[in-house]
């Protein structure tokens, strides 16, 4: 340490620092809460869309799905299976379960009522505008 360097100029950068990055952590804890009404399409969020997600928690569906990347990695992700497959492909998806092809992973059949299968749908729905910065790169991943 150089002469020059005392402890009263230590302390004055260890609490000037540390106000500095606390300050700079509030504005960008400020920044990201500001942005997530128009990043997650608050706006869209229904009763049906909410009755979906009740369907989604109470069944499991994570269990072996991921939903834009978070759950078990048994089944494909879910996040953009409303793009990818659309509205009919997943109602008629679900109804048809299990496939019980030889060979291939199974899912459950959960006797939705027709009204439980539109709420599923559009919780996807929901779930697939939600801004991800373009993840998953690609259609399929
Ligand atoms: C026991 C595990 C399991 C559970 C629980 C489960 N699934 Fe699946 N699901 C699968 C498997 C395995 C596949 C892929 C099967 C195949 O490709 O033959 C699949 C496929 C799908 C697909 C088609 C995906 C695609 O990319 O084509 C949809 C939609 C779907 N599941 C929705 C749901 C919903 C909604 C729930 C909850 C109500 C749910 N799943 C619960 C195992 C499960």
């Amino acid at each position: 340490m150089s002469p020059g360097f005392t402890s009263q100029m230590a302390r004055n950068i260890f609490y000037g620092g540390t106000l500095f990055f606390a300050l700079l952590f509030a504005v960008l804890i400020f920044d990201t809460e500001s942005r997530i009404p128009a990043r997650s399409n608050v706006a869209e969020l229904t009763p049906a869309v909410v009755r979906g997600k009740h369907l989604w928690e109470t069944r499991n569906c994570i269990g072996c799905h991921t939903l834009l990347g978070e759950g078990a990695y048994f089944a494909p992700e879910l996040g953009n299976v409303y793009k990818r497959r659309g509205p009919d492909f997943i109602k008629a998806w679900i109804k048809t379960q299990p496939t019980k092809i030889p060979g291939r992973r199974q899912m459950p059949q959960f006797d939705f009522s027709e009204a439980q299968l539109d709420d599923l749908v559009e919780f996807l729905k929901w779930t697939n505008g939600v801004n991800t910065e373009k993840w998953p790169p690609n259609i399929e991943g």
